[in-house]
């Protein structure tokens, strides 16, 4: 074999083994690169979940709070959640649609840690200033929950949750689908649950045939049809089981 054969075989190999050397070497540093991407944004997926957890458990102490002051209203944001929840499943919403009704129906009256304690417990009706300062606390929450990003699209949702079908609600006299369907929801859930239970103004709380009867009577008044329909569905002996929650076991027992 010719030298200059034998001399360009050699060249050839070492030019294929310094590829495979550079190659070996760009797909190891992409490698490691892309492990390292992965495992950064692992780790920002799992801060942002504890982040998440951090802002809910101080929001619900908050809640928590808000009940200890008014204990007539002992897990109210829990059942009004559930209701809410209920019916929003028999209205076909979408996963990410219930988990924001959920969180807006458990901090929809949050503002009222800004209600003087002799206007938020008063037995008997309210004077037109002392009820002023009550209408206040849809647009005290929503200041409230302001500052934390991801809760931002519950804002209008409980800003909107005192707002009736007929324009007649507060703070903004919204009527129809100007209301956001979820704060439409929470109406009806909240005022179901409200004359289910007792409170200063209201003393034994209503069966619920007789709070059903109510909502009904008020279709398309007060409240939106399609919503009022669908609580109409829901299981009595199911809405009794929400009724009757004293204890936080008989919550975590409720299905979802
Ligand atoms: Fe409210």
């Amino acid at each position: 074999m010719p030298v200059n054969t034998y001399t360009g075989e050699i060249q050839t190999v070492y030019n294929w083994l310094l590829r495979l050397l550079v190659f070996s070497f760009i797909g190891c540093l992409v490698g490691l690169i892309l492990g390292w991407v992965k495992e950064s944004t692992r780790e920002l997926i799992q801060y942002n979940r504890q982040l998440s957890d951090v802002y809910h458990r101080f929001l619900m102490s908050m809640v928590n709070t808000l009940e200890a002051r008014d204990p007539d209203t002992r897990f109210h944001y829990q059942k009004v959640a559930l209701l809410s929840v209920m019916i929003g499943k028999r209205m076909g919403l979408e996963p990410a649609q219930l988990s924001e009704l959920y969180w807006a129906a458990i901090l929809h009256d949050l503002g009222k840690i800004g209600v003087p304690n002799e206007i938020l417990m008063k037995k008997g009706p309210l004077e037109k200033d002392e009820w002023e300062v009550m209408k206040a606390h849809s647009m005290v929450a929503e200041e409230i929950i302001k500052p934390v990003p991801f809760l931002n699209p519950l804002l209008t949702i409980i800003r909107s949750h005192h707002e009736k079908w007929d324009g007649s609600g507060y703070p903004d006299g919204l009527e129809k689908e100007s209301i956001p369907l979820l704060a439409r929801i929470i109406t009806v859930a909240d005022v179901f649950d409200a004359m289910l239970s007792e409170r200063p103004y209201h003393k034994a709380g209503d069966s619920i045939d007789a709070a059903k009867e109510y909502i009904v009577q008020n279709k398309g008044i007060l409240f939106d049809p399609e919503v009022v329909d669908a609580l109409e569905e829901l299981n009595t002996g199911l809405l009794d089981r929400i009724r009757n929650i004293k204890v936080l076991s008989d919550l975590e027992a409720i299905p979802l």
